[in-house]
């Protein structure tokens, strides 16, 4: 099966379908890889790259179109394109469905199979192919090198000869892919983070990535089954707008990502959040291009308003990275449709019937919904509460009872021995085994967290331990008491260099450098 890179018509898109790596995957696929000439120029990747990984170029798209099976593309198909395709042939590329119904009569009126990469459903088995994904996370990254540049200070805190910095503070609203990867690129570069979201469940992601998640004072939560946010009541909002007023005042760079399918970004940051702002500030709006999250914003845009604020509405692609992610997406997808030598349309399969947004001269849009819930904690949260669970005074009670028979068994057997053996070997066989009990009864109930400081107190046993040895002691080295005291006094003092160096090195971990 032969498969085509045309170039993309589109002067604003650098990406393209295929990376010289993509195409040394998709000829292991057994496809014969046609691109371009000229095709991955603005990708940074030259015909020559293309050439050496085994491509075949072709001068025009003319060619291409006509002579391949499979077409790999980026933006939807312009007209000129279409025309220049034939029935039967396949293509992979964005095609934004819900909003391209003339695209899509015109791809079945011609007999083409088009896969919206776009439209790939988001479960579990098709996370490798999710372009959406894929690219917010590079939007995330990106988003925090531009608003960096034009923040013009550091974002860590420095302490230098020349004086004190203060880490930058950065507000990321929307912590979906590329908010959680706009956090973590900023707190990798030492900025203080704080994040918002409208679902709840983001917050323990949040938090694990050092970031505060800040919240506001109502009871409602944004999460739906698709995993995306719904849109949130008018109180919600007034607060949240309350929130982003005392946090304007306050952060330097504000990266904005929130966004609710198949509508308009919400407007989140207004004019007078802006005006709250201090200058040299920076607002990154990933939202642009659906309206903006910032009622300032201009799609394609950087500007600075009257105050000093400046604000991004454009961001660079990255496109070599871009392209390579992209190209892996749908050499994951061509995997999963069987490769070249058993490629199928299964209309069957969960992915492609979703994707496939043409097939057959028929327009299969909207798909037919997925019986997917990917987080459904509060089902699972109910279903386990179902179950009554024993109080605390219960388990107390029980645990009593198991530590009575214990003590009743071992106070038998001590007693039994006793009937026996002579009275001194009892006396230091009752403190020992009672020592051992206690012993075992106080640490069993010690939390992990505290084990730390349940070690000192070992040390503090294994002084007492060294100071009974040394009083041991004789110069008399065949005495087996010596000998014993010798081995208490070695086991004692690797415990408690042991303990040191085991606190010192757990006390590390949560200093700061
Ligand atoms: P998105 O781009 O649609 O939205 C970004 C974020 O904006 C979301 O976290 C949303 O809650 C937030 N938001 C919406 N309205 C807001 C408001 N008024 N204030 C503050 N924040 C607001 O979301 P994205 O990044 O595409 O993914 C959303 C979720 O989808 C992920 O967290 C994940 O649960 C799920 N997902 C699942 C995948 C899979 O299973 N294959 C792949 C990717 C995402």
């Amino acid at each position: 099966m032969k498969v085509g890179i045309p170039t993309e018509l589109s002067d604003e898109e650098c990406r393209v379908g295929a990376t010289p790596k993509t195409v040394r995957r998709l000829q292991k696929q057994g496809f014969e890889v046609f691109i371009q000439e000229g095709a991955g120029v603005k990708a940074n990747f030259s015909d020559v790259h293309y050439k050496e990984a085994g491509a075949m170029l072709v001068d025009g798209s003319e060619k291409l179109f006509e002579e391949t099976d499979i077409i790999l593309k980026v933006q939807p198909l312009a007209d000129a394109e279409i025309e220049q395709m034939h029935s039967g042939q396949v293509v992979l590329s964005y095609l934004y469905p819900a909003q391209n119904q003339v695209l899509l009569e015109k791809l079945a009126s011609k007999g083409i199979s088009a896969i919206a990469m776009d439209a790939i459903p988001r479960i579990s088995r098709a996370q490798k192919m999710d372009v959406l994904s894929s690219m917010a996370n590079i939007a995330g990254y990106r988003s925090v090198i531009e608003g960096a540049n034009y923040f013009g200070r550091f974002l860590n805190g420095q302490i230098t000869a020349a004086g004190k910095v203060d880490p930058a503070k950065v507000l990321v609203i929307g912590a979906g892919v590329a908010g959680l990867a706009a956090i973590g690129t900023a707190k990798s570069l030492g900025a203080i983070v704080r994040a918002f979201d409208t679902r709840m469940e983001v917050a323990e992601q949040i938090e694990s990535m050092g970031a505060s998640f800040l919240t506001v004072d109502i009871d409602e939560d944004g999460s739906t089954d698709s995993g995306y946010s719904k849109v949130m009541s008018k109180a919600f909002i007034d607060a949240e707008m309350a929130l982003f007023k005392e946090q304007a005042k306050e952060v330097d760079i504000i990266i904005t990502t929130a966004q609710i399918p198949g509508r308009a970004a919400p407007k989140l940051i207004l004019d007078y959040h802006v005006a709250e702002m201090k200058p040299g500030s920076v607002i990154v709006d990933l939202a642009a291009s659906t309206g903006g999250n910032c009622t300032l914003s201009k799609h394609g845009k950087v500007f600075t308003t009257d105050n000093g604020v400046t604000i991004v509405g454009k961001l660079d692609q990255l496109p070599a990275q871009a392209s390579q992610l992209y190209g892996n997406n749908l050499c994951h997808l061509l995997d999963d449709m069987g490769k070249a030598e058993d490629f199928k349309i299964d209309m069957e399969d969960a992915v492609v019937s979703r994707a496939m947004v043409t097939h057959d001269g028929k327009v299969n849009w909207p798909p037919a919904p997925l019986p997917v819930s990917p987080q459904k904690p509060k089902a699972v949260e109910e279903a386990v509460s179902s179950v009554p669970k024993p109080s605390e005074a219960e388990i107390a009670k029980k645990k009593g009872i198991r530590s009575a028979i214990t003590l009743a068994i071992i106070g038998a057997i001590l007693y039994f021995l006793g009937m026996f053996a002579p009275a001194d070997f009892m006396q230091h066989l009752t403190v020992f085994v009672l020592s051992v009990f206690i012993g075992w009864q106080v640490i069993w109930n010690v939390s992990h967290s505290l084990h730390t400081p349940l070690m000192a107190v070992t040390n503090a046993i294994s002084g007492i331990i060294i100071i009974g040895g040394l009083l041991q002691t004789t110069n008399d080295l065949s005495d087996p008491i010596t000998i014993l005291a010798f081995i208490a006094i070695l086991v004692a003092s690797i415990n408690i260099v042991g303990g040191f160096l085991v606190t010192h090195r757990m006390l590390q971990m949560f200093r700061t450098k």
